[in-house]
């Protein structure tokens, strides 16, 4: 029985290769994705998530949820590893712009039509979750689990000192689904780092002629390029893909039951994820948190699930 996911994305290049690996995976049941501003404005996170989809024409469909704007600006990425329309500056056409329903509502009707047997796939800031949760309280425990991809537990954040890009995001909506009742593994920086795929990875990606092919080929240099401005790195992280690969095979993943927090007040700390790791925890653990994977075997889940040539 495939299982069912929602991915909730702000398309984002990891964003996408996340999408082109889900959508064609037999053992998941896509049933929504829905977007949320955060690499890119709110709309246009909901115009990449429909030029994605219709760029793969996966076999089937999902619902497409549209980004509202957060209760906050977002913060401007200066690393511009996106581009400016968040997706390397392909600019990617729409066919046209579907009905609207909104990303929370997309969300809500898909969890209450199958209690406890959807998976929440957080791949960007979560307001939507936030949303869901805090119209209809009930449903943060119908969810299956949500598998959020941000934080950190001990390293460093990648938008701040303090903390990581999703967070940052949107702290408030990040605390709200953190103390939330929901069944939640967080995916952080400490282990999503530890992947970066190199210059040979356009060797690895299927050919040109398929759908994931060509979209691969026009997103993946700019992010390349971006990296190596930015950072010096000849290869790019890809944060989402990691965590889709969590939520799909957990197996590969050692995690650790925390309680964990948002700091949302901090001048230099604000979007921080804190961890009550005392001797004697005062806080009660609210979430499993990834410490380790096995790095070979996710690298190829992630070259296989875009059906290119594993390593
Ligand atoms: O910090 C990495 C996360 O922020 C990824 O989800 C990336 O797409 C950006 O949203
Ligand atoms: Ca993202």
């Amino acid at each position: 029985m495939p299982k069912k996911v929602i991915l909730d994305v702000d398309p984002g290049i990891d964003d996408a290769m996340a999408l082109c690996i889900a959508l064609f995976d037999p053992d998941l049941e896509v049933v929504a994705v829905t977007a949320v501003g955060g690499n890119c404005p709110p709309d246009q996170a909901t115009r990449n998530v429909q030029a994605v989809i219709e760029q793969l024409d996966p076999p089937r469909w999902p619902r497409v949820g549209a980004a509202s704007p957060p209760d906050h600006d977002l913060p401007v990425d200066g690393r511009n590893l996106h581009g400016l329309d968040g997706l390397g500056g392909t600019n990617l056409e729409v066919a046209e712009l579907r009905s609207r329903h909104p990303s929370e509502k997309v969300i809500a009707d898909a969890v209450r039509a199958a209690p406890d047997a959807v998976t929440i796939v957080a791949l960007g800031p979560l307001t939507n979750i936030a949303r869901v949760f805090l119209r209809d309280p009930e449903l943060a425990s119908l969810v299956g689990e949500i598998v959020i991809s941000g934080g950190t537990v001990s390293g460093p954040g990648n938008i701040t000192p303090a903390a990581e890009f999703n967070i940052f995001c949107d702290p408030e909506s990040a605390r709200e689904v953190f103390l939330s009742p929901s069944t939640k593994t967080l995916v952080p920086l400490d282990v999503t780092n530890q992947i970066i795929l190199s210059y040979d990875l356009f060797n690895r990606l299927p050919d040109e002629s398929t759908k994931v092919g060509k979209l691969l080929r026009e997103i993946l240099p700019p992010a390349f390029r971006a990296y190596r401005q930015e950072f010096g790195l000849e290869g790019i992280h890809v944060h989402d893909s990691v965590a889709l690969i969590a939520a799909v095979h957990p197996e590969l993943f050692v995690t650790e039951e925390m309680a964990g927090d948002v700091e949302t007040m901090g001048e230099l700390t604000c979007g921080a994820t804190v961890f009550d790791r005392r001797r004697v925890p005062a806080w009660r653990h609210n979430m499993e948190v990834a410490v380790g994977m096995d790095k070979e075997k996710v690298v190829q889940q992630i070259i296989r699930g875009l059906g290119g040539t594993p390593y």
